[in-house]
């Protein structure tokens, strides 16, 4: 008779599982989909765009998807679990910018290379960092499993280097000082410092090329197959290249759509220039800047801005029609013939900027002084068309500093230009003695090919006139005095109070993108787990507890109780992390059981032992008399323990498996280490988009607690109940 409960109770533990893989219903897409992983902590390789996978990795398998007819998916996962999650088969195969290495071979494939990189040092900016011996014997940040973490050991001794499990949290490390440095892959570098502009790439490393592949199981040579030929002919058809490209050309931003779904961009070529265009606050601004913005705003594209110096700005528009050139540049007949030109929004003139004190009050004097001017600019063109003496920089701002320290006598440039160098150097001034030079246009430099985009921002350009939105802009730089730090016009972060920052970042964080999607998929699958454990470990629990406490009062079923006790022991002396790993990559190591599944029998196991010291500790609060009595009334053990000591027990111990499930809920936050996106890495997962810790964990504290609280209170109100009952 107690061998039919326990009958019942174990295929109850069987069958629930069953049961709920059924509900959940992924066996039956298996065959059909196939299953990729990836960290998306690694832009411009992997990350997520909203909720979307994006990413040169995950836009050439889209790439290899329409091409093969293959559906492919994508999966988050722990960059250093990938590689096992592969050669387990948990998942069909692993896409994150994989490193190919003598190493990894030994237990993967690589496709084909895909991608090339380099590894590079990412530190503040405004290091002088020029070799790799500056970095050397410095704490450095890196990534667990990658091959720039085997880099940095041969820089800096072990107990220098933080190994941490995605790239969000090292640059955070480097943001805040906790790191010196960081060895990552070069794109991956630059997209960080495209987010932070605080940081910086240092290619100083002597490090090999390495290059990209998709990883495989070695026994998957279909699928192996089917893939790399495909990518192979991505490859020698360009698509492999123009993802790259575009990706590039994004600036390897964090906000670059996915290839597929990409939005119209206007990409801006500029050189640092005040007040044209320079950085204020992290924000592209100056006149130029702030026109090509709204423009951008009135035609519903992108912008991106991308820094070269000013004698590059025509030489790449000549290579690249989808570029606009924008830098204060004065429309001139010699360029023309090279370029075309938008309609202008402003003009301005050549001017001397001198010392207060100097004797250049005249243009003939010029012959006999030493003149700052910048390469490629309208000022050197002149200045060597009179043939004066000059020294070309490359900035403006290097030019003026020389005229104030006493290298060069003057400098030529833009009248405006000189203004804004005049607030740094108050010692200059300006000269309008420049009595053959003409008043200029400024206007945007095209390549002539670019037909299109030029009639476009053209257009707009006139709009923008017509509606007086250029003039406030120009006005707005003159009241502030085309000082360097001034902030974009569009850029009202300076004004903002405390909660318009804060309710940024709320919006940033929540409501960008969905991203408030993480959390309520997380919230689901958080319950989800917490449910089926609780299920799974009552049952397991009150098994155990019965068995022990059946074998302890009547000496029999020595055996199952010293199972249960060992399993009792195990259990709670050890981590439930560990026990959550343990079962994902050894018990469950070659199946590709959904890891909610996974996840949820991990815990079940887990508080199945919590709950079995709970039971059996209710079970010992019943009153021995009572199974004596009921013996002696003639019931056996096993209906006195039923009938009789069971419904007391349970009635004591109903608050202490309400503590069990607030535990659980707790402890169900370790699941996104085997990849299952709950409530805790979905906060993770948002804090990796938008480098905010603060309002994501704060938001996840809240909704544990709230959980709590409510549990607590049905709790209360159980116990109410149960008391009034005797
Ligand atoms: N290329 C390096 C490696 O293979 C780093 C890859 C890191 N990938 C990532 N998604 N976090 O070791």
């Amino acid at each position: 008779m107690n061998r039919k409960i326990l009958a019942v109770l174990l295929t109850a533990i069987m069958i629930v599982p069953v049961f709920v893989t059924m509900t959940m219903g992924d066996g039956s897409e298996a065959e059909t989909t196939v299953v990729v992983e990836s960290s998306p902590d690694f832009a411009p390789y992997d990350y997520y765009y909203g909720d979307e996978f994006t990413g040169i990795d995950m836009d050439i398998l889209r790439a290899i998807g329409m091409d093969t007819g293959i559906n492919i998916t994508f999966r988050q996962n722990l960059f250093d679990s990938i590689l096992l999650s592969v050669t387990q088969h948990k998942c069909d195969f692993g896409a994150s910018g994989f490193t190919i290495s003598e190493e990894r071979k030994q237990s993967v494939d690589f496709t084909e290379p895909y991608s090339v990189i380099r590894q590079v040092v990412v530190a503040k900016a405004g290091l002088d960092i020029t070799s790799e011996a500056d970095v050397k014997g410095k704490v450095m940040s890196v990534q667990t499993g990658t091959s720039g973490a085997d880099y940095a050991k041969t820089l800096t001794s072990p107990s220098n280097i933080i190994y941490q499990k995605g790239y969000t949290e090292i640059v955070l490390d480097l943001i805040n000082g906790k790191a010196f440095c960081e060895v990552v892959d070069d794109a991956v570098g630059m997209a960080q410092v495209s987010a932070h502009p605080e940081l910086q790439v240092y290619d100083v490393l002597e490090a090999e090329p390495e290059y990209y592949g998709f990883i495989f199981a070695k026994d998957n040579e279909a699928l192996y197959k089917t893939i790399n030929d495909s990518l192979i002919k991505l490859k020698e058809n360009g698509t492999v290249a123009d993802i790259i490209k575009y990706y590039a050309d994004n600036g390897f931003s964090l906000d670059t759509p996915s290839y597929f779904n990409r939005v119209n961009t206007l990409f801006i070529l500029t050189c640092h220039d005040v007040p044209f265009s320079y950085m204020a606050n992290g924000f592209n601004a100056g006149i130029d800047a702030d026109i090509l913005r709204a423009i951008s705003k009135d035609i519903d594209y992108k912008i991106r801005f991308k820094q070269v110096d000013f004698k590059d700005i025509f030489k790449e528009l000549e290579t690249n029609p989808s570029y606009i050139g924008a830098a204060g540049i004065f429309d001139t007949p010699e360029r023309r013939e090279h370029l075309s030109f938008s309609d202008s929004y402003m003009s301005d003139k050549l001017v001397v900027l001198a010392p207060k004190n100097s004797d250049i009050t005249d243009i003939s004097v010029l012959e006999s002084k030493s003149i700052a001017v910048v390469i490629g600019n309208e000022s050197d063109t002149y200045a060597e068309s009179k043939g004066y003496a000059v020294n070309r920089y490359t900035e403006n701002s290097a030019a003026a500093a020389k005229v104030s320290s006493g290298v060069n006598d003057c400098a030529i440039m833009d009248r405006t230009m000189a203004k804004a160098q005049i607030n740094n150097h108050p010692d200059l001034e300006i000269r309008d003695i420049l009595t053959d030079v003409q008043e200029r246009p400024y206007a945007f430099a095209f390549s002539p090919d670019a037909t299109n985009l030029y009639e476009i921002v053209n257009a707009s350009l006139l709009k923008l006139k017509a509606d007086g939105t250029i003039d406030d802009i120009l006005a707005y730089y003159e009241k502030n005095g085309y000082g360097e730090g001034v902030p974009s016009y569009f850029d009202d972060e300076s004004e903002k109070s405390f909660f318009d920052k804060l309710w940024d970042k709320f919006t940033k964080d929540f409501l960008d993108m969905d991203r408030y999607q993480y959390l309520t998929n997380g919230l689901a699958n958080t319950l989800k787990i917490t449910v089926m454990a609780l299920i799974m470990g009552m049952i397991i629990g009150s098994v155990a507890a019965m068995v022990v406490s059946m074998s302890a009062q009547t000496g029999k079923w020595k055996i199952p109780a010293a199972i249960c006790r060992v399993y009792i022991t195990v259990i709670r002396g050890t981590p439930v992390m560990v026990q959550l790993l343990i079962i994902y990559y050894i018990v469950f190591a070659s199946s590709d059981m959904n890891q909610i599944l996974i996840a949820s029998i991990a815990f079940g196991l887990n508080s199945g032992a919590y709950v079995a010291e709970v039971v059996r500790s209710g079970i010992n609060s019943v009153p021995k008399g009572q199974m004596e009595a009921a013996r002696s009334l003639g019931l056996s053990t096993g209906a006195s323990m039923k009938l009789i000591i069971l419904p007391q027990a349970i009635r004591n111990i109903l608050p202490a498996l309400g503590n069990e499930a607030i535990s659980l809920i707790k402890e169900t936050s370790v699941a996104g280490y085997i990849g299952v996106m709950e409530l805790t890495r979905g906060a993770d997962i948002i804090r990796g988009q938008t480098y905010d810790a603060l309002l994501p964990l704060l938001v996840i504290a809240a909704v544990y607690l709230a959980i709590v609280l409510i549990l607590q209170y049905l709790i209360k109100k159980m116990e109410k109940r149960l008391n009034n009952a005797y």
